[in-house]
C-alpha cells in the first residue's frame, strides 16, 4: 500500500519540485548514489574493487523525450567508459554498465535507442567490458527484450534484466536461459497492474524462487540481484561452482552482506548509480523499504 502512495507520488511533478528542491534531500540521496560526477563513479568504483566488489555503473536518468537528451546520455556514457578504462577498472568484468532504453530514446523511437546502445556497447567492447539493459515498466519489456536479441549478434555478453513480478516472466526466462547468456533477476520496482503483475510479496516471491530456478539449471551466466537473505541463501544450494553465476545489490544496502558474500568466495557485484537525475531512482529505493522513507523522513526533520 505504501509502496503504492510513494510510486504514485514518483510521478507527481509537484511532489518532485518539492523532493528534489529540498537541500536534505542531496544529504539523503548521497547514501544510495555515488555522486553526480564521472569522477565520484571512478572514485567508488575503484574503493568498492578494493574491498574485493565488483561494479554495474548507471548514468542517471530514465524514459527522456528528447533525442539531445539521449545523445548527452550516449556521451556519458562514452566518458564514463573511456575514465574506467584509463584508470584500469575495466578488466575481467570488474566493471560494467547498466543502460535504460528509455533514456538513450526508446519512447521517442526505438531504433534511434538501439543505435544509440549499440554506440555504447562498441564502447564498452573497446574498454575491455560489456553493457546489462536495466528493464523498465512493463509496456517496454518486449522493446528492451527485442532490443537484446538485436545486439547480441554483435555483442553477444550484453546483459538481459527480468523481473519476477510479471507473470510472463517465468517464459522469459526459459527463453533466456541459453549457452552465453547473462541474466539478471530482480523482483521488479514499478507500479505494475495486477493484469500484468503478481501483487502479493508472496506471489512474487515464489515467481522468484521458479525463475532463478530456471536459471540457475541453465547454461547461461544468473546474475542473482536482490537483498533478501532467504533467495541469496537459495542461489547457494544448486550447487553451481563461485563464479558461474553472480550476486547483485544496490549500493548503500547492506554492505556489510556484500563484504561478507565476496568474502566467501562470491562473485558480488554493486550496482551504483551517478549523476543529477537522481529523483525516480531514490523514489523507488524509498517505496521498497519504510526503513529507508524513515532514514529520509528522519532526516528532513532533524535538519528542519
Ligand atoms: P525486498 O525489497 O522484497 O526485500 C527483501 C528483504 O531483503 C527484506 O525483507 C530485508 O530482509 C532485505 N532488505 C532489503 N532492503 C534492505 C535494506 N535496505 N537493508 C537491509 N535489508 C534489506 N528493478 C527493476 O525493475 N529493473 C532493474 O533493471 C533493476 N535492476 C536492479 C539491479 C540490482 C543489482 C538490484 C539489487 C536491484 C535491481 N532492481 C531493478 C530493483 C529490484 O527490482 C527491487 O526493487 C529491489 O532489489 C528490492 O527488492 P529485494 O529483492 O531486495 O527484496
Amino acid at each position: 500500500m505504501l509502496r503504492q502512495v510513494i510510486l504514485s507520488a514518483a510521478g507527481n511533478d509537484r511532489v518532485k519540485t518539492v523532493v528534489a528542491g529540498a537541500p536534505v534531500s542531496r544529504g539523503v540521496v548521497r547514501r544510495f548514489v555515488a555522486g553526480e560526477a564521472v569522477e565520484d563513479a571512478v572514485r567508488t568504483t575503484r574503493e568498492l574493487q578494493a574491498g574485493g566488489l565488483v561494479v554495474s555503473l548507471d548514468h542517471l536518468g530514465e524514459d527522456t523525450r528528447d533525442a539531445g537528451q539521449a545523445e548527452a546520455t550516449v556521451r556519458a556514457y562514452l566518458l564514463l567508459l573511456d575514465r574506467l578504462a584509463e584508470a584500469g577498472l575495466t578488466g575481467d568484468g570488474r566493471c560494467e554498465v547498466s543502460v535504460k532504453l528509455t533514456a538513450v530514446g526508446q519512447t521517442i523511437d526505438p531504433a534511434l535507442a538501439l543505435d544509440n546502445v549499440r554506440t555504447i556497447c562498441a564502447s564498452a567492447g573497446a574498454a575491455g567490458t560489456t553493457v546489462t539493459l536495466d528493464m523498465e515498466d512493463h509496456t517496454t519489456t518486449d522493446a528492451t527484450l527485442a532490443a537484446l536479441q538485436q545486439l547480441r549478434v554483435q555483442f553477444p555478453s550484453t546483459g538481459a534484466v527480468v523481473q519476477s513480478y510479471l507473470r510472463r516472466t517465468e517464459d522469459d526466462c526459459r527463453a533466456l536461459a541459453v549457452e552465453g547468456s547473462r541474466v539478471r533477476l530482480c523482483k521488479g520496482a514499478y507500479r505494475e497492474p495486477a493484469s500484468v503483475a503478481f501483487q502479493s510479496a508472496a506471489e512474487v516471491d515464489a515467481s522468484y524462487v521458479r525463475c532463478l530456478q530456471v536459471l540457475m539449471q541453465g547454461p547461461g551466466y544468473p546474475m542473482v540481484a536482490t537483498h533478501d537473505p532467504a533467495l541469496i541463501a537459495l542461489a547457494g544450494t544448486f550447487g553451481r561452482a563461485p563464479g558461474t553465476y553472480e550476486h547483485q545489490l544496490l549500493y548503500g544496502v547492506r554492505p556489510a552482506e556484500q563484504l561478507r558474500l565476496a568474502g566467501e568466495g562470491q562473485t558480488v557485484r554493486v550496482y551504483v548509480p551517478y549523476g543529477d537525475q537522481w529523483y525516480g531512482y531514490l523514489m523507488r529505493r524509498l517505496a521498497e523499504r519504510p526503513a529507508n522513507l524513515g532514514f529520509f523522513l528522519r532526516a528532513l526533520v532533524s535538519r528542519s
